[in-house]
């Protein structure tokens, strides 16, 4: 028998002022997707914002259905996006934020696990990490990639394995 641990490293702040400008302004494209969120059924508001390679920004916000199961979160919807329009340009960092009751949560909220696998994808098809930026009022957590967030992660070797 072997024991092996898998160990996330988590950078925690307070203040987005602690950031470089760049997720600063990451932050706040992931706020204004938040507000204009698809989401009269949870009524729980999430945004997301994709920094690529090429400096441009990629906004996705989560988008609900009657039908419940065919919405899709504020990260795959960002992600998606930015892979259709720009298939070439790998990604830096991701900022993630949601809202409810017309505020923004004090706590950050991590990605389900499907959203997770969309985004280590793009992170293996690149072979770039992506920066994780999970902005609360109060706090905001930051991984450095998403395989850190995904341990024992799926990826598309094994399909030929
Ligand atoms: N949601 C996201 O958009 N991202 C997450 O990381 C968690 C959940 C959405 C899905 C649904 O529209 C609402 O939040 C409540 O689950």
């Amino acid at each position: 028998m072997k024991k092996t641990q898998i160990i996330t490293t988590v950078f925690e702040y307070n203040s987005v002022d602690e950031l470089p400008q760049e997720e600063q302004e990451l932050i706040k494209n992931a706020k204004e997707a938040a507000k204009r969120s698809y989401s009269p059924y949870s009524k729980f508001s999430v945004g997301a914002a994709i920094l690529l390679n090429n400096k441009e920004i990629i906004q996705g916000n989560n988008q609900e259905n009657s039908a419940y199961p065919s919405g899709l979160c504020a990260e795959r919807v960002a992600m998606f996006y930015a892979n259709s329009k720009f298939p070439d340009v790998a990604v830096k960092a991701i900022a993630i934020t949601a809202r409810t009751n017309d505020r923004f949560l004090d706590n950050p909220i991590p990605p389900c696990g499907s959203c997770r696998q969309v985004l280590l994808e793009t992170e293996a098809r690149f072979n770039q990490p992506i920066k994780m930026i999970l902005s609360g009022e109060k706090k905001i957590r930051v991984v450095e990639n998403i395989k850190e967030m995904l341990p024992l992660y799926f990826e598309k070797d094994m399909l030929n394995e």
